[in-house]
């Protein structure tokens, strides 16, 4: 096994590095962490250089992007998503729910409705009720685990009042990573009803060898509607806690109206670190990036196989994208209410409840899969104790 592999397969220490996901005060000793969307892995060496290098000129003062920061995400964009982005459209902002807020600010006024499309990841639903904007559910369509978008359901919710879509391309948690048909008919539908697109492409560079992503903005700018897609290196090269995002706007508009909220809210500067981890994701770890694909596609092969196999109660399907995994609970006789502090008392594993991603995701629960494959193992173990 190669050098890179080796890293993903022995993981990295987190616990006691207070980490969210394994230090949180509910994590029970003895118990693995499959919950919150970061990986169990080391960053790419690139990064850590840079970084070191960044934490060595030893000034942490306030910073600015500079011409490498833009062309990295330019080059990025362009190069893996063929999507060719012009450096004023480039938005800095620390994190992506925050992208999708002031994002959904820009374009919307009080009282108009959003459509978010369920199950879909939790802040969701809150950036816009948070923000007074009416939340509309076009739940999608699950046949047999594939989830697909019920175009006759989300025509059927839009009403006069309707100004946004808010969009999750590749889905978490379904892990479908949408396919060009299904993209044209949703933007068509958009410029029909006048409807903004806001785009959230975080899980974007993870997919499974089979499927491709694709962006949603060049759809919406041939069909004249109007988008923001919110993208960031943090999920596929592990960098939340870094701090650095992009939402990407090419109408000038809703590029001010954005600037000024940020502004009015005091999200004015970077972090010192922003741009070298950027730089160093984006420009120098394809290799990692590519090998990180192959290691997860493994494990979520790993999962699926192993439940279709030797636990038929659970029903699950492989993921198109992302490294979370979407498992129906409820051929099982626990009661929805109870699966996740089950799971974690019986099976030793804590796990995103299903209705964290809203009334559609009841019976279900997700599973994160960056991890090394010893965590998986033990996971499925532990399930076949339980439900075989
Ligand atoms: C779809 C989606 N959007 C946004 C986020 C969070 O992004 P950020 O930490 O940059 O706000 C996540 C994290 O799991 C996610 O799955």
């Amino acid at each position: 096994m190669d050098e890179i592999m080796d890293c993903f397969e022995q993981g990295i220490e987190r616990k006691h590095t207070n980490c969210e996901k394994w230090d949180a005060p509910f994590v029970k000793e003895g118990v693995v962490p499959m919950w919150v969307a970061d990986m169990d892995f080391e960053v790419a060496p690139a990064i850590t250089e840079r970084l070191v290098r960044a934490a060595k000129k030893g000034a942490f003062g306030y910073q600015l992007l500079s011409d490498r920061y833009y062309d990295a995400v330019i080059r990025f964009m362009g190069e893996r998503h063929g999507y060719p982005v012009e450096r004023d459209w480039i938005c800095y902002v620390p994190n992506v729910v925050l992208g999708l807020f002031f994002g959904l600010q820009s374009v919307t006024g009080e009282g108009d409705e959003v459509i978010v499309q369920t199950p879909v990841y939790g802040p969701f639903f809150r950036v816009v009720n948070d923000s007074g904007r009416v939340l509309v559910e076009s739940p999608l369509k699950n046949e047999d685990g594939y989830y697909t978008m019920d175009f006759e359901d989300l025509e059927r919710k839009i009403t006069e009042k309707t100004r946004a879509l808010l969009f999750c391309n590749p889905h978490n948690p379904s892990g479908r990573v949408w396919k060009e048909e299904e993209l044209e008919r949703l933007v068509s539908i958009c410029a029909e009803h006048d409807i903004c697109m806001i785009s959230d492409d975080i899980h974007s560079d993870i997919v499974t060898k089979d499927h491709e992503h694709r962006m949603i903005a060049p759809i919406c700018r041939r069909k004249g509607v109007k988008c923001i897609t919110c993208t960031s290196p943090s999920k596929p090269f592990n960098l939340a806690s870094v701090h650095v995002a992009n939402c990407l706007i090419e109408d000038m508009e809703i590029r001010e109206r954005f600037k000024g909220f940020l502004a009015a809210h005091h999200v004015n500067d970077c972090n010192a670190f922003a741009e070298e981890a950027l730089i160093g994701a984006y420009e120098e770890s394809g290799e990692w990036l590519a090998q990180m694909n192959e290691y997860v596609e493994c494990n979520l092969d790993y999962f699926v196989d192993y439940i279709h196999e030797h636990i038929p109660a659970l029903k699950v399907r492989k993921p198109e994208g992302t490294y979370l995994v979407w498992v129906d609970f409820s051929g099982t006789e626990i009661a929805q209410e109870n699966i996740k502090e089950y799971l974690c008392e019986k099976c030793r594993i804590l796990v995103n409840d299903g209705e964290f991603f809203g009334r559609a995701g009841r019976g279900f629960v997700r599973f994160n899969l960056a991890c090394p494959r010893k965590n998986v193992e033990f996971a499925l173990e532990n399930l076949r104790k339980q439900f075989a």
